[in-house]
């Protein structure tokens, strides 16, 4: 029996396959490379300490598919891949209705087709959208999202929503991920930006590394304690081990879940740059830039349902955020690269 793991080399994915395997489970791996390196996988593979299938196969693909679920007895799936850059799909939405909704279609369709009915997805924060009061819990109605990025969480939610009640053998547990930082602490593989980082701890550690000249911090005249944006930033490995909890619960149980992954605390951006600075002894120069469209004040969540459903609940704090974050962009100036 197999865990398949979609998107796996990318960011997320690559902690998330190293924490699969050293809670014992066999994965098998697919990822298109379009956000991602093989090297990335190299590397996954030396941490795992232990080699597993991996196939360059588009999840788009229904036939590379198919194959694949007939060589392994794959008995859940965490899909993570799909395209995740708010400002490009605004000017792509085709392309990312294409990948996230149509693609995850089709990969519930093999699953079926397969008699493989679990399922553990990639949700997002920002299918609260810009209304809901934080702690942000599962009741709370979601939509109102501002951008075709977020319009593809909320459908996909919605998609598997349809699908538990269709069949009751499904079970889908929607992770609904805050602000995913941080990385091994080999500082090994961490994430890897195309081009100008839009996220802000990216953007600060090329500041602090020397890549980019100063930070723009969006806004200081919000109604937050300094008038930065406040956020709920976890440490990847943190969410990496949410979804060896989410596995357990998915194969022990059926219908769908929403389950939020943050630590329950937040901090602002300067709280960040601060931390960092002082973690890491480095300087990030900054300015007071206008608010960017889309960003809400406050965003952090109410953890409470995943300690309940999954025995989870983050364990690292900012400054271990900060350190790792450093480590892998100190060390690895150029990503993957190098
Ligand atoms: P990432 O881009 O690093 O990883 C996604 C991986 O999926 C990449 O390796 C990419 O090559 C692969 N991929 C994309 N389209 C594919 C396709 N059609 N077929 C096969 N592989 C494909 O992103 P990440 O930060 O690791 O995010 C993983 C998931 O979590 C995404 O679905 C993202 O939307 C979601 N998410 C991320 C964040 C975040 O802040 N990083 C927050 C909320 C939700
Ligand atoms: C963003 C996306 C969200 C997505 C998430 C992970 C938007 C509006 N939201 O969330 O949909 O799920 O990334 O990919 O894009 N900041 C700066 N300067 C920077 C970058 C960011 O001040 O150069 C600030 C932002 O204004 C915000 C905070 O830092 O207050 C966090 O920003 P970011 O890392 O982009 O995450 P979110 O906006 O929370």
């Amino acid at each position: 029996m197999a865990i398949l793991i979609t998107g796996g080399c990318g960011y997320i994915g690559s902690h998330t396959c190293i924490e699969m395997i050293k809670a014992g489970y066999d994965i098998v791996v697919i990822d298109n490379y379009y956000n991602s390196k093989p090297e990335a996988l190299k590397r996954t593979r030396e941490l795992a300490g232990k080699d597993f299938p991996f196939y360059e196969c588009d999840i788009r693909d229904a036939e590379g598919l198919k194959k694949i679920f007939a060589a392994h007895n794959i008995e859940a799936v965490i899909h993570f891949a799909g395209l995740k850059a708010v400002g490009e799909s605004v000017s792509k939405p085709l392309e990312y209705f294409d990948n996230n909704v149509g693609g995850t279609v089709t990969l519930c369709e093999v699953m079926r087709d397969c008699g493989c009915k679990r399922m553990i997805f990639s949700s997002s924060a920002t299918v609260y959208g810009m209304k809901n009061p934080s702690p942000l819990n599962e009741t709370m109605e979601i939509g109102g999202v501002t951008n075709p990025y977020g319009r593809t969480k909320w459908m996909v939610e919605q998609v598997l929503d349809d699908l538990c009640y269709s069949d009751p053998e499904w079970s889908a547990v929607k992770l609904r991920y805050f602000n995913p930082i941080g990385a091994h602490e080999s500082g090994r593989i961490g994430e890897d930006p195309n081009g100008i980082p839009n996220n802000l701890m990216p953007y600060v550690s090329q500041v602090a590394v020397g890549k980019l000249q100063q930070l723009a911090v969006f806004g200081d005249d919000y109604d937050t304690h300094d008038g930065t944006g406040v956020r709920d930033f976890i440490h990847v490995v943190d969410l990496a081990r949410g979804h060896v909890k989410a596995v357990a619960y998915a194969l022990a149980h059926t219908g769908c879940e929403a389950i939020n992954l943050g630590t329950g605390h937040g901090y602002s951006v300067l709280d960040l740059v601060k931390a960092f600075e002082k973690v890491n002894g480095v300087k990030v120069p900054y300015r007071i830039a206008p608010r960017r469209e889309g960003d809400i004040a406050v965003c952090y969540s109410d953890p409470s349902k995943a300690a309940k459903l999954l025995g989870w609940e983050a364990e690292l704090g900012l400054e271990d955020m900060c350190r790792d974050s450093w480590r892998w962009q100190s060390g690895n100036p150029k990503g993957y690269d190098a």
